[in-house]
């Protein structure tokens, strides 16, 4: 972040954080990358920080309609990158006439006031000032005239609309919109450590309101900072969304068994697979900078499971040994999550779907050789693309002649009162017994 005297607790700081952070996704970097690079290089308090952060999320679920509109605002791409990215952020704060989580006069003020305080771009604070001001004059003849580009009615590159209307002739645009909802926070109970009920009460006796929205998952009213949530140091409770949750019981798990979770990192389904039954766990994963992420959230759950990092796809890392269960939980385009991820829609590119298919089909074939005879195998993306889901899973069955077990198939994102969840799509294969 570049230096400045701005106060933390100002609107202009947070402005100018976020625009940093915007700056680098354009670059490529994932936002929570950038946030912990941000974050790294200034004391701010958290408060500030959960500023940086909500208007970085924002920015990044309307960056169609702030990009277009930018568009028409200046003649060419604002430049230096800190300079769009601090117009994008004042636009994302602005651009939407239904929300008024933030005064437009304030939002163009601290926006000119962040920029004459930063050094890289104190001489563009007259343009972010003419050019925030046009907006207000004229807002509604130009968003008219941005709102006929699909790019700015949704929030996704035009690719990815393309992709959600053929693949979703009937639901593209109630998914669209799920993608541009604020997530829930959604909780796990540890049925080790307390029972649900149990656990509600606890919630209720902090006027924390929720409800139960699975056998093990508690949808609170208020998203709080996970340093609130009551017991979660003491792994009474995960954060992990309601579709997450469906992975370890449909495992059907028994004590004793052999299971394999292939690509366990962070390891969200490896402790509820842990809380489920009393198994034999190896939790893999190929990167081995993701892999102490599990170890944290076993210490704090008290569980164990054997960690290995090795490739899914290959056998360096095996003893030879069949397991009962394995769970794939494949790398994926995370199509089905961009609520959660809202810059994931701007990183990935058209083709990603398909070269992250061919990794998962040889992955999927590499652990069924791992499979006991009669063991079951359950295959899950956070995708929404029929490529890397139901494609996937159906071209399996036929060539390894896996028998297909009941499995929720594709699930859609949902955000209404009954249903709260992402996109996954799970599969089930059973290995014939011989
Ligand atoms: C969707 S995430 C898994 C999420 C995890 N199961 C959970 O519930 O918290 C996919 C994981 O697969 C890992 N991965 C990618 N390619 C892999 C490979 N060839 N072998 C093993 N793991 C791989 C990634 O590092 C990533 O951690």
């Amino acid at each position: 972040m570049s230096k400045h005297l701005l106060k933390t607790d100002s609107l202009a700081f947070s402005l100018i954080g976020a625009a940093h952070a915007v700056a680098l996704v354009r670059t490529g970097t994932a936002l929570p990358q950038a946030l912990a690079h941000i974050f790294a290089k200034t004391n701010a308090p958290a408060a500030t920080r959960g500023a940086i952060q909500d208007i970085a999320y924002r920015t990044m679920r309307r960056w169609g309609r702030v990009e277009t509109l930018l568009g028409l605002l200046a003649d060419k791409a604002p430049a230096p990158a800190l300079l769009h990215g601090l117009l994008s952020c004042a636009l994302a704060l602005i651009a939407d006439p239904d929300d008024a989580s933030y005064e437009t006069f304030t939002v163009v003020d601290q926006a000119v006031t962040a920029a004459a305080a930063d050094s890289d771009i104190a001489h563009a604070k007259g343009m972010v000032n003419a050019v925030l001001r046009r907006f207000l004059r004229e807002r509604d003849a130009l968003l008219r005239q941005a709102l006929e580009k699909p790019e700015a009615v949704w929030n996704y590159p035009a690719w990815w609309i393309d992709a959600a209307r053929s693949a979703y002739p009937h639901d593209w645009q109630a998914i669209l919109r799920e993608g541009n909802s604020a997530p829930p926070l959604t909780l796990r109970v540890n049925r080790r450590a307390i029972s649900v009920a149990d656990y509600l009460q606890t919630l209720s006796d902090n006027t924390m309101p929720a409800t139960r929205i699975g056998p093990d998952a508690i949808r609170l009213e208020q998203p709080v900072p996970m340093g609130r949530i009551p017991g979660f140091d003491q792994g009474l409770v995960s954060v992990q969304d309601a579709a997450a949750q469906l992975a370890a019981p449909l495992l059907d798990l028994h004590d004793g068994m052999r299971v394999l979770d292939a690509c366990a990192a962070p390891g969200g389904k490896t402790g509820h697979i842990l809380e489920s039954a009393n198994v034999d766990l190896t939790a893999l994963d190929n990167d081995p900078k993701r892999l102490p992420r599990i170890e944290q959230n076993l210490q704090r759950l008290q569980l164990n499971a054997t960690l290995e990092v090795g490739d899914a796809g290959a056998d360096g890392w095996w003893n030879g040994k069949l397991f009962d269960r394995i769970l794939a939980d494949v790398p994926c385009t995370a199509s089905g999550i961009v609520r959660r991820h809202p810059d994931i829609r701007w990183l990935r590119r058209k083709g990603d779907a398909a070269q992250l298919a061919t990794l998962s089909a040889r992955i999927l074939d590499n652990l069924w050789r791992m499979l006991q005879p009669g063991g079951k195998l359950l295959f899950v993306t956070c995708s929404l693309w029929p490529q890397e889901s139901e494609a996937q899973a159906a071209a399996f069955a036929v060539r390894r002649q896996a028998i297909r077990l009941p499995a929720p198939g594709q699930l859609l994102p949902a955000a209404n009162a009954e249903k709260n969840h992402d996109g996954l799509f799970y599969a089930l294969f059973q290995k014939p017994a011989v």
